[in-house]
């Protein structure tokens, strides 16, 4: 199956099935905007859990944090998100779309035969549109230039070719120069409707400088200028001393946070991949500046290691360094994590140095003090790698910590987990039909329990069954459907569940239940007080290989 055909029925599954939903479908849909259904949600949370669970639960410096979304001005002022969270923007002046300038459609240049003249085709919707479009070329755009059409497709008849000739060099003609466009969206926490005032203002202010209305306009909003925050890290770095303080952490120590964050993207893409309202697992770990290169390292080999141990297919999984003019403004050094996705490689995590940049800007803006004072500095017992130490003081120092983050999106570690287990299995003489072999630990069902048949004599049983697996957090659900169990099974398959037990005329007997599993098939006997150690076993068992 295509690519293309296979990520299609992935979504299809993901609508069906209760993971994935448009939002607000009924009222036509919100581009960009999913909800997740009951199944979406479990693995959501799996996801995040396993996350938590490693980076929290497994270590004694790593403390969790949960901050506000709505973020005042004066904080992401003091980030440098106000001035330079920004992507370029261009308009195409014919469609109105607008473009990332490296996102935007290629020219399609239809070369005359041996001559360096041609005509660049421009496809429209319809006729009537190709008609209107022939018009605002011949009239606003190309005054004087040759314009045909043929039913849908514009040609604008060109001498030649050249990249000068249709600047900016994009790959579309008619499109604005590029403009910075700030990512954050703003709101006003305000009770009175602040378009009020600016209008007021503006009337009263009557000048023709539209410089000067965007700054009158600025000032009267500045008071109740607030804005999601674009990513939970600014959360955890203006509570670094209530931390530090609270739990009397010392350094090395983390600061996990997971939670939404906004970003008014210009281009959304493939479904939940790039969407203005997504959830990030982002961890900040604070390091003495001689450590953090050996931090960065870790760090960077930590969370492959948690990639690699939750993916089927392994190869699908790379690192890449950024290039220095690629790298985000606080940024020292990152690694992105990518996965190869359907249409090609996609970032799904970032490990980065941020220096101690954000630390120090809002010491600058506030006056708080983040230095921390080492009496006798060390290079931190649990920190195998030794050999990128940089020279380690021998006095006291006073420092502004050096932070080194991961940051990873749920959404897309959601997609890429789904695509990574999305399995087309054919069966001589059957249907084709889809497993989804999701790792035990995201599965949104753990466990479906199943009487043969519907004997009430099976119910006791099914009920000891699924309350012992409940009692232990494991999300378990009771199939009694009067389907054939085989079907059942594949029901199940569907959705990732790993295990289904069944209670049948020999659990009457002897109190044991067949467990079958879903990625061999095979079905074994277990008594049934064996149950839930078995499948935590199975789920847990080998969690959190140790890093050399
Ligand atoms: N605090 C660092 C930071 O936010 P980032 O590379 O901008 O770094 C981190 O974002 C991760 O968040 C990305 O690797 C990606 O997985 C996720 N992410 C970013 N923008 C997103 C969007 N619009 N939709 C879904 N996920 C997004």
């Amino acid at each position: 199956m295509a690519q293309a055909q296979r990520f299609r029925a992935l979504l299809d599954l993901c609508k069906r099935r209760g993971f994935l939903f448009q939002s607000a479908e009924i009222h036509g849909g919100l581009r960009g905007a999913y909800d997740y259904g009951p199944l979406g949600v479990e693995l959501k949370k799996n996801i995040a859990q396993s996350w938590w669970r490693r980076n929290v639960y497994f270590r004694d410096n790593v403390v969790g944090i949960d901050t506000s979304i709505v973020t005042p001005h004066n904080v992401l002022k003091a980030s440098g998100h106000v001035d330079e969270f920004t992507d370029a923007l261009v308009d195409c002046l014919l469609t109105k779309e607008r473009f990332r300038p490296d996102k935007a459609p290629p020219i399609n240049f239809k070369q005359d035969k041996g001559q360096s003249s041609g005509k660049i085709s421009i496809i429209s919707p319809d006729k009537e549109t190709a008609k209107l479009w022939e018009q605002k070329i011949q009239n606003e755009l190309a005054p004087g230039a040759v314009v045909t059409r043929q039913g849908k497709e514009v040609l604008l008849h060109v001498k030649e070719m050249t990249t000068t000739t249709y600047e900016p060099a994009t790959n579309s003609p008619f499109l604005t120069d590029e403009r910075p466009f700030n990512l954050m969206f703003k709101t006003f926490l305000d009770p009175i409707d602040p378009i009020d005032r600016v209008i007021k203002t503006t009337i009263e202010n009557d000048t023709s400088d539209a410089r000067t209305i965007r700054d009158q306009v600025d000032n009267v909003l500045r008071p109740s200028t607030v804005y999601l925050r674009p990513e939970t890290a600014q959360g955890v770095f203006i509570n670094f001393n209530q931390v530090m303080r609270t739990m009397k952490t010392k350094l090395p120590f983390g600061i996990a946070q997971m939670g939404k964050s906004f970003r008014n993207e210009i281009r959304l893409e493939h479904a939940i991949f790039r969407t203005p309202e997504f959830e990030q697992l982002e961890l900040e770990y604070f390091t003495a500046p001689w450590e953090s290169s050996a931090w960065f390292q870790y760090w960077q080999k930590d969370r492959l290691a948690w990639w690699l141990e939750h993916a089927n297919n392994k190869a699908d999984i790379r690192t890449r360094n950024h290039e220095a003019d690629e790298m985000a403004h606080y940024a020292k050094g990152c690694m992105d994590v990518e996965y190869k996705f359907p249409w090609g490689w996609g970032e799904v995590e970032g490990v980065a140095n941020r220096g101690n940049y954000d630390l120090t800007q809002h010491m600058k803006a506030t006056g708080e003090n983040f230095e921390v004072l080492e009496d006798k500095p060390i290079v931190s017992s649990h920190l195998k790698e030794t050999a990128l130490i940089t020279s380690v003081p021998q006095e006291p120092t006073r420092f502004v910590p050096t932070v080194i983050e991961s940051s990873c999106g749920l959404n897309r570690a959601l997609l890429a987990f789904l695509c990574d287990a999305f399995q087309q299995v054919q069966e001589p003489g059957k249907e084709s039909r889809t497993v989804l072999k999701l790792h035990p630990r995201f599965a949104p069902v753990k466990c479906a329990i199943m009487p043969l048949t519907g004997n009430a004599e099976f119910q006791p049983y099914v009920e000891k069954v699924a309350r012992s697996l409940r009692r232990q957090g494991l999300y378990t659900v009771i199939e009694a459907q009067k389907l054939r169990i085989g079907k059942r099974y594949y029901r199940h398959d569907e959705i990732g569940t790993p295990f289904c037990i069944t209670v049948d005329h020999q659990t009457l007997e002897d109190q044991t239940v067949t467990i079958r599993d879903r990625d061999t098939a095979e079905q074994h006997r277990i008594p049934i007080t064996d149950v839930s150690s078995i499948i935590n076993e199975k789920i847990w068992g080998d969690e959190a290989p140790e890093l050399e």
